[in-house]
């Protein structure tokens, strides 16, 4: 803000003698200010509080009636004149401040991407962008959970207690939080062996109709070819009143033709056995295996791909939702799993090993983020 006691036109010792002289001079100033900055200082110094038409203003308390008028008038026409100067004056400097910033801010838009640019997606982002937007189009949000996880929410509630059978599948890291370091199994924490504690996360802060995917990371100890101690996993989960095996089948079905992006893929659905699901399935896709390769959407073998089942009434009592009420399936894959299917990658353990000659040859071009309009894996011929 410009200094409100400094009026210029009252240190120069400008007089009221002539209003006309006057209007005229406070006018050629007002067109010659070059900045608002310096529009301001003329508009202080004629308008401001020590302003001089506000000192002559500060007069006419002091005058006769009659002379008073007449002045009051003149200083009235007088400062409606320079405020509509001031004013028109100072619109046309904002435009040409715009125009100037404008100017110096122009992005070429028909400049190329920067052809030097070096980072890749990664597969597992890049699958986990495609997943994304595969249930995304399905009315699907994404939910999230935690990697240090309770037992409540990895197993008990998920209908697997303490010493069931399930549990020794899963080779689980324990976590010891106990201060005396001695080690207590039925309450220690754990990374969490799988997504699906998520489902119970869900349910505890959201009424059915619920319709999540949960993306997360998993840990067990195990490694090999096809095992890694951590890895990824995707957790389905749909419930309301009138949720059907039926609508299971379709929804996983749809996803994986638009996954795999194939108009036709063979499907089935083996008998399976999950705590938290009754029934329970897995779901294989027709793929054809050779020595050399794997062709997914032909031929006579089979690839199991998900886990899946209507979820079991324990686990929606677990979650404190009525299993008299609703129903719902759930599912639940491996990224990875998915991504070394899709782009025939053959060993898990490269996915994590940050080698950048791998990263450069398996991943995916920055801007070729996938949508099911614009293409999945399509990558509008950018880098790859
Ligand atoms: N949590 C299972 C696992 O880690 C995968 C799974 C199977 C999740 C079936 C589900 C399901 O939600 O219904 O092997």
């Amino acid at each position: 803000m410009a200094n409100q006691d400094n009026s210029f036109y009252v240190k120069q010792g400008v007089k009221m003698e002539n209003i006309n002289d006057l209007q005229n001079k406070i006018i050629a100033d007002i067109q010659a200010a070059s900045d608002l900055k310096a529009l301001d200082e003329v508009r202080v110094s004629a308008l401001g509080k020590k302003g001089l038409i506000t000192e002559e203003m500060k007069t006419l308390g002091a005058m006769e009636a009659d002379a008073r008028i007449e002045k009051a008038k003149e200083l009235n026409i007088l400062k409606a004149a320079v405020e509509k100067a001031l004013d028109e004056r100072k619109a046309l400097l904002e435009d040409a401040a715009l125009n100037e910033k404008l100017k110096q801010e122009t992005i070429d838009v028909t400049m190329p991407v920067r052809p030097e640019t070096q980072g890749r997606i990664h597969p597992i982002s890049k699958v986990l962008e495609e997943v994304i937007a595969i249930f995304g189009q399905m009315g699907f949000e994404v939910a999230e959970g935690p990697d240090i996880e309770d037992q409540f929410h990895n197993f008990n509630a998920l209908n697997m207690p303490l010493n069931h059978p399930a549990r020794q599948m899963q080779d689980t890291f324990y976590i010891n939080h106990d201060k005396d370091n001695s080690f207590n199994i039925e309450d220690a924490y754990v990374v969490r062996t799988q997504t699906s504690g998520i489902q119970i996360r869900t349910m505890e802060v959201k009424k059915p109709p619920i319709r999540i995917i949960a993306p997360g990371r998993t840990y067990r100890s195990d490694m090999d070819a096809t095992h890694t101690p951590m890895f990824h996993q995707v957790e389905g989960l749909v419930i309301d009143k009138t949720t059907t095996l039926a609508q299971l089948k379709s929804c996983l079905y749809d996803f994986v033709k638009a996954f795999f992006e194939l108009d036709n893929i063979p499907v089935r659905y083996r008998p399976s056995y999950f705590p938290f699901t009754e029934p329970s399935a897995e779901m294989d896709i027709g793929c054809l295996k050779t020595k050399t390769e794997l062709k997914i959407g032909a031929g006579n073998d089979w690839l199991e791909i998900l886990g899946c089942g209507m979820v079991h009434p324990n686990v929606l009592r677990a979650g404190g939702i009525d299993p008299d009420v609703y129903q719902g399936f759930a599912f639940g894959m491996g990224l990875d799993r998915l991504a070394m299917l899709k782009y025939g990658i053959p060993d898990l353990r490269t996915f994590f090993e940050a080698d950048l000659r791998w990263l450069k040859h398996y991943g995916f071009a920055a801007l070729d983020f996938a949508s099911l309009t614009g293409g999945l894996s399509n990558n509008g011929g950018l880098l790859r």
